[in-house]
């Protein structure tokens, strides 16, 4: 071959070997941004977790529920406790972000102020899912919500006041006639939280069916018992001060309370523990409570409580699979409500199975 055509082969060579391996690179490029947009290139899929404290024995569940789950199913957790606070569940989604988990979720304290971090969160492509709580934000910001359904939690309390009222005609089944209004405490939960807010309005939604029925005081209790029994304290003191107490209910303005609505059982039972305390009686005293904590559906049996709303903190496994869902770059539902019960005085109670919580 003359020198001339042996430059010409070796260049053409050159560029068909130049040719094949870009092909390679691009090739293998393309896999690796696939892949990382589903589980950012872990060997174990990384949720972070965001849970808002241990305020009640529920949360505690919750929690337990969602580190068994993600044990099971061979998922890492990287978890933050947040101590009530927002300002601490935003820096630690801001640093799922850094770290560069493949999913994120939290429990949402209250409803406003999660558009910049969830905004960040989709810049950074990770993907989020909020639990037990829901947001105030445009709904393409998260994947979806898993949790209960908090409006329904308060339907099913009103559903059970409605009817036992209307069964008995009286106030507290005491055969006490009820043209009077039947008044009603409220003990509600964290402020500016959804499941507050979804709780006051379904069991306001169906009160309002029988006019004889009346908030006559709503107090936030923050979920907290120590909360419940301060609140209950108050009203017994206040009572005192004013020389009208009596112990044969709890008195609000003098007005006698005839219903307990309490947002949960912790407040509940802070309720109960300040009622024990000043020897007041609440035998005549209709107490419905939310959670279905074991220590509540003790009282429900020692007729203490006539009616616990069951919220369902075992949400871990159904988490856990959306999870992988979204891992597989599959759409998850924009809402998953978990299975919830009722509990109350009219049940047979060697039917129910130990709570767990
Ligand atoms: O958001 C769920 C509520 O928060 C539960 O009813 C309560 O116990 C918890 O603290």
């Amino acid at each position: 071959m003359k020198p001339k055509a042996r430059i010409l082969v070796i260049i053409i060579s050159a560029l068909i070997i130049a040719a094949l391996l870009s092909f390679i690179f691009i090739r293998a490029g393309k896999k690796a941004s696939t892949e990382k947009k589903t589980s950012q290139n872990h060997e174990k899929l990384i949720l972070g977790f965001s849970q808002i404290g241990s305020e009640s024995a529920w949360r505690t569940r919750n929690t337990a529920s969602i580190f068994e789950a993600a044990a099971e199913n061979n998922i890492q957790i990287l978890f933050d406790d947040a101590q009530q606070k927002q300002e601490n569940q935003l820096k630690a989604i801001r640093s799922f972000i850094v770290y560069q988990v493949d999913v994120i979720a939290f429990v949402p304290i209250v409803e406003d102020g999660w558009d910049n971090v969830l905004q960040e969160a989709r810049d950074a492509g990770i993907p989020v899912i909020l639990v037990d709580r829901q947001i105030n934000a445009d709904s393409s910001l998260y994947a979806g919500f898993l949790g209960e359904n908090g409006l329904e939690e308060g339907r099913k309390a009103a559903r059970f006041l409605l009817e036992k009222i209307q069964a008995d005609g009286s106030t507290a089944g005491n055969g006490e006639r009820a043209d009077r209004t039947i008044n009603i405490l409220e003990l509600s939960g964290t402020e500016n939280s959804s499941v507050v807010r979804e709780r006051a309005k379904g069991f306001r939604e169906v009160i309002e069916k029988d006019s004889r029925l009346q908030i006559i005081h709503s107090e936030d209790g923050d979920f907290l018992r120590s909360r419940g029994q301060e609140i209950t304290e108050g009203l017994i003191q206040k009572a005192r001060d004013n020389g009208n107490f009596k112990n044969d209910a709890l008195y609000f303005e003098g007005q006698k309370i005839d219903v307990v609505y309490s947002h949960n059982d912790s407040m509940t039972l802070g309720l109960l523990d300040s009622i024990g305390n000043y020897g007041v009686s609440t035998s005549e005293t209709i107490i419905i409570s939310i959670d279905a904590e074991q220590k509540c559906i003790d009282a429900l049996t020692q007729g203490k409580l006539n009616c616990v709303v069951e919220c369902n903190p075992n949400l871990g496994p159904m988490l856990m699979h959306l999870v992988e869902q979204i891992a597989q770059g599959k759409t998850i539902p924009r809402i998953t409500y978990i299975e919830e019960k009722v509990f109350t005085e009219d049940d047979d109670f060697s039917l129910y199975e130990p709570r767990g919580y």
